[in-house]
This record gives C-alpha cells, sequence and structure tokens, in this order.
C-alpha cells in the first residue's frame, strides 16, 4: 500500500522497469529484525516509480532522524522509496556512541543500519572525530597525552569496527577548519596537536580498510580562503600517502548565492581527483532569518533552480569521484534549520506534508 506520503502526487507513477521489480521484490521480506531485536518494518516500493533513487544517475541520500524513522509510517515509506544512502542525523556522533567512559550505546545506530540495509541503502558513517557533540566525560578527561591518544584511536577503532561491512563509508574528521583556511583549534588539537587529523584516518583505515573515508567540512561554496586550504591540506595527506578517499562538502547553503560560487566549489574539489560528497545540502530560503518571512512561489521557484544547478554540476564530475549527494534532513517539517536558527525555512526537496517541492522536479531535470 502506498503510504498518504505519495497520495497528493502521482506524477512518479509510471512503467515498471526491470530493475524495480526486483527492488520491489527484494524489499518485501517481512522477517528482518534488527540487531535489537525490533522489527524493521519493510516499506513498500511503488513498482517503475520516478524517485531520485532510481531516476539520479548517483547516490543520493538523506541525513535521517531516527525517531522518525521508528514512529513515522510516512517518512518512513518517503526516506525508503527516494533516497539510497542514508547518514544519521546525530545518532552516530560520538555523545550518542559514547555517552560514559565505560559505556558504548549502539541500539539507535544498529536499528538505522539494519533499516537502510534491508532496503538496499548505502549507510555513511557521521562523524567520528569533531570538536562538537562532545560528551562531558570526554570534554572532563584528565590524561597524559599517551592517555589522550588511547582514548582516540580506541573510540575510532571500536566504532569503525563495530559497523565494518555494514557502514560504507565515514566522516573521519568533521570540520575541523576555519574559515581562512587554517585549522581550528579543538579539544582534539589541543591534546593530540595538529597531526590528530593524518592519524584518525590511519586509525579509521586500520578498522575498516574498505570504508571509504572523508574529511568534511562547509562554507567551500562561500569563500575561496577554506575550500582552497581545505584542498591543499588535503593534497598534503595524500601525498604522505594517508588514507582519505574524498572531501565531504556539506554545503548548508542559501537560495541566493551566485551560481559561480557553486559551480567553482564543486569543480575545484573535483579536481582533486578525489571523491566528492555533497553531505548535508540545503538550500535555505530564509537566510536573513526574517521571523515573518512568508513562503511564496517565487522563492521556490529560485530554490528549484539552485537545487538544479547543484545537481547538474555535481553530475559533470568523473563518475568515479560521484560519491553522491545527501540532503541534511529529509523534509522542510525535520529541517535542523528552523531550530537551529530560530526562525521559519523551507530549505529542502520536500515539504512538511512529504509533497515534493519545485526543487524535487528540477533535480531530476538537472539529470536527464
Ligand atoms: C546538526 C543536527 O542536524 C542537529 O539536530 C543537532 O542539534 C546539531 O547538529 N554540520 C554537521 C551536522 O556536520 O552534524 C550538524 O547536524 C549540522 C551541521
Amino acid at each position: 500500500m502506498v503510504s498518504a506520503a505519495c497520495s497528493k502526487s502521482d506524477d512518479y507513477l509510471n512503467s515498471a522497469t526491470p530493475e524495480d521489480v526486483v527492488t520491489q521484490s527484494t524489499l518485501a521480506d517481512t522477517s528482518k529484525t534488527d540487531t535489537s531485536g525490533t522489527p524493521v518494518v519493510p516499506v513498500p516500493v511503488i513498482p517503475g516509480a520516478v524517485t531520485l533513487r532510481n531516476n539520479v544517475p548517483f547516490p543520493v541520500g538523506a541525513a535521517v532522524n531516527i525517531n522518525l524513522l521508528q514512529n513515522d509510517t510516512a517518512y518512513r515509506a518517503l526516506v525508503s522509496r527516494e533516497f539510497s544512502s542514508i547518514t544519521a542525523e546525530s545518532k552516530m556522533k560520538i555523545s550518542a556512541l559514547h555517552p560514559s567512559e565505560n559505556v558504548y550505546k549502539w541500539e539507535n545506530a544498529d536499528y538505522l543500519v539494519d533499516f537502510a540495509l534491508s532496503q538496499h541503502m548505502r549507510v555513511h558513517g557521521h562523524t567520528l572525530i569533531w570538536g562538537s557533540s562532545l560528551p562531558t566525560w570526554i570534554k572532563e578527561f584528565k590524561g597524559d597525552s599517551v592517555a589522550w591518544e588511547n582514548l582516540f584511536r580506541d573510540y575510532i577503532h571500536t566504532v569503525v569496527s563495530h559497523f565494518k561491512g555494514r557502514v560504507a563509508s565515514w566522516d573521519v574528521v568533521n570540520e575541523p577548519f576555519k574559515d581562512d583556511g587554517t585549522l581550528k583549534s579543538t579539544l582534539w588539537s589541543q591534546k593530540l596537536g595538529s597531526d590528530y587529523i593524518a592519524r584518525a584516518f590511519i586509525y579509521a583505515h586500520e578498522a575498516d580498510p574498505n570504508a571509504v573515508l572523508f574529511l568534511n567540512d562547509y562554507g567551500h561554496e562561500y569563500g575561496n580562503n577554506k575550500r582552497r586550504g581545505i584542498i591543499s591540506y588535503v593534497k598534503g595527506l595524500v601525498a604522505r600517502g594517508i588514507p582519505i578517499h574524498g572531501i565531504g562538502m556539506q554545503m548548508h547553503a542559501r537560495y541566493n548565492l551566485d551560481d559561480n560560487s557553486f559551480v567553482k566549489a564543486i569543480t575545484e574539489v573535483g579536481a582533486t581527483g578525489l571523491k566528492v560528497h555533497i553531505s548535508e545540502l540545503d538550500i535555505a530560503l530564509n537566510p536573513s532569518s526574517n521571523k515573518s518571512l512568508v513562503l511564496t512561489p517565487e522563492l521556490l521557484d529560485l530554490q528549484a533552480a539552485k537545487y538544479k544547478l547543484v545537481f547538474k554540476t555535481y553530475n559533470s564530475l568523473p563518475k568515479s569521484q560521484q560519491f553522491g549527494i545527501t540532503t541534511w534532513n529529509v523534509t522542510d517539517g525535520d529541517s535542523w534549520i528552523p531550530d537551529n536558527y530560530n526562525r521559519p525555512d523551507w530549505p529542502l526537496l520536500f515539504d512538511a506534508h512529504y509533497n515534493k517541492k519545485p526543487a524535487y522536479a528540477a533535480v531530476l531535470e538537472a539529470v536527464k
């Protein structure tokens, strides 16, 4: 049965392709449970549907909220129907996985991974090492440099080993750069020295040699300094033989940033020859935080044009570098932007009622 999420737009219903039929039959397995024994409910996939996962020629992902995935049937159906890759919005961050010194909590992340694999989706791990989302026990940890290195290495080894073979890729280090293109000072850099980044990649690679490893950061499209600092730093890691395979461009962007900034950023990052993951895409319509802004058709069209530009530009990168595009959240109703910036906003491809916005059609058009 098609969920209510789909009822308003039936434009994606057309004839089935053999690939869709295979997908549907493989999704019909109702016997799966996640590793904690909770049933992972299979989701109906519509044969022949024109969806992002069927029609975009590279993986399209979303950052997913585990509570909605477990409790909201329409959300789960939409995620499964449209996306071929999943990132956990928060349940694979260190504060969620390792909330106190002797405790690891895997249940939520395992649920998400089991769900994704049952739907034949890829899982992208987010994120191993980040200056934010640190649990109190790490902020207050007392130890010499050996103790800190052990904590750091053990955490990466434990997490990457736990998900080995199930999580395809990791944001090994998240947001290590300042806007001027130099490294931020974080708890990790203070305790471990600035070369902690290289060692994080080495430890992740030791734990899962098949995992695709990324350095993830925001703001590549906002200015040359940060992006060029990141590119040159990553090239230095590659030259040293550090196992880094790609650059994650978060791309929390705004509708009124000029086209050239997007094109230049994607093209320059692509010129490294490494894999490129647009890892947290959203295109805000209210960047100046106007509390009473009203959404208009004009704004939706401007947003659609930017989404189209991003997908089109990305699609022109060499295939082997196209790791995929992931949106940060699924619908305007679960986007992190309104809460985080305390303003109305509508940054995603689906509205809060699970309907496709003009940007959705623009994305499909971009990759035709
Ligand atoms: C955000 C989540 O979406 C929020 O729910 C949470 O409160 C804070 O983190 N860059 C990242 C993501 O790498 O992990 C952030 O996610 C958004 C910015």
